[in-house]
């Protein structure tokens, strides 16, 4: 079973962005909108272009200042005292960069880094088959960390504390308990739902950092720098078109840019000026606030169906036939993000800007036309 490499060089896999898809319930209308998810897709996974992109030191990774800050610290005193670093929770929505700083991480470190997913850890001997693997100083990263199962969690609390694992052999009357001692390790864990993490397992982090959404500014550096990559001539005015429509997230960013960059190469001469930029996102369904079409529908449904609501979420799911789960855990977060939709007591409500933005009029600013 391909649950785990070592990865060198490293990247998503594919079989975690089908999982995750089909976790999410995405119903297969979704699927003709894929350009704005932030999960990994199996066009995301590790290409020798992919890997190229992805930034391989702390200098070349864009924005996130405050935990760069925090990380340049811990890498510091680590290497100081000759020490492994801490165990490290990295949390925040997909594609901000999170397994990209674990890889980082064990560049800067000069160890290996293993990765896993937890969903893949479903029996004990998944993770103690890596666990008695890793080499001194190495790093060992878990995506998805919130599911993994408890047994595998409870073995892996005295690896984090003490290095050392107890595992059982043999069954029933002859099974005896063993303690095996393990390497010095960090266990780097990443999930997008840091509230879904047990408090022990929490516990056992000496670092817990949250990433942040990206502004635009720093978008653009990412499309720049990856342009460049590319070998693809771009303007800074269409990089910053590009990232307005990115929605903080360097994975959909430089999936756009590939995208408009096929484009200008069969439309134009290969060149990515903003007008190439707007043309390309246009016919991609991608307007300029970085919503697609689903986001557009709801927001639709709310302002016209629900007069700009409040609407609970599952009178939405029935009014748009999405997944409620899906529209909660899926579009919510941006849409709020961007301030077009608020969460009440009663209910969502698209906000005035939603209003705007899809070229209405909301009800505040047409009382006094009507009077
Ligand atoms: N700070 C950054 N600077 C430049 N590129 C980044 C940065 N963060 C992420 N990326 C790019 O975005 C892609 C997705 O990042 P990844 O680490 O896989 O996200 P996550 O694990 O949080 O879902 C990477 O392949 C990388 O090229
Ligand atoms: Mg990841």
């Amino acid at each position: 079973m391909a649950i785990v490499s070592s990865h060198q060089p490293p990247g998503d896999r594919p079989h975690r962005a089908q999982k995750k898809a089909k976790d999410h319930g995405a119903s297969p209308k979704k699927q003709d909108t894929p350009l704005l998810s932030a999960q990994a897709l199996p066009e995301d996974t590790p290409s020798r272009n992919e890997e190229t992109i992805r930034p391989q030191s702390l200098g070349d990774y864009i924005g996130q200042r405050d935990l760069k800050d925090v990380l340049h610290i811990a890498i510091q005193a680590a290497q100081t005292r000759q020490e492994c670093l801490d165990h490290l929770l990295l949390y925040g929505p997909p594609g901000l960069g999170k397994t990209t700083i674990a890889l980082i991480l064990a560049a800067e470190m000069g160890v290996n880094c293993k990765v896993a997913s937890a969903p893949a850890l479903e029996r004990p001997r998944d993770i103690v088959g890596l666990l008695v693997n890793l080499q001194p100083g190495d790093i060992l990263f878990i995506d998805e960390i919130h599911r993994l199962s408890r047994m595998t969690e409870e073995l892996l609390y005295p690896a984090m504390e003490d290095f050392r694992i107890d595992i059982t052999i043999g069954k029933h009357q002859s099974a005896r308990s063993r303690s095996l001692s393990l390497n010095r390790f960090t266990l780097v864990g990443a999930t997008t739902r840091a509230g879904a993490l047990t408090s022990p397992l929490r516990d056992r982090f000496g670092l817990i950092q949250r990433l942040r959404f990206y502004e635009p500014e720093e978008l653009s550096q990412i499309i720049l720098r990856t342009a460049g990559i590319l070998d693809t001539p771009i303007t800074a005015d269409a990089a910053l078109e590009i990232a307005r429509r990115s929605r903080g997230t360097p994975r959909i960013a430089n999936r756009l840019l590939k995208r408009v960059r096929d484009y200008a190469a069969v439309k134009h001469n290969g060149e990515i000026s903003v007008a190439i930029a707007e043309q390309a996102l246009e016919l991609f369904h991608v307007d300029p606030g970085g919503l697609d079409w689903t986001d557009r529908r709801l927001l639709t449904v709310m302002i016209e169906t629900y007069q700009g609501g409040p609407v609970g979420v599952d009178a939405l799911a029935a009014a748009t036939g999405e997944d409620s789960q899906t529209i909660e855990e899926v579009y919510e977060p941006y849409l709020m993000q961007m301030g077009y939709v608020q969460r009440t007591p009663r209910g969502r409500m698209a906000t005035p800007q939603a209003w705007h933005h899809l070229g209405y009029r909301p009800p505040d600013e047409q009382l006094p036309l009507l009077s």
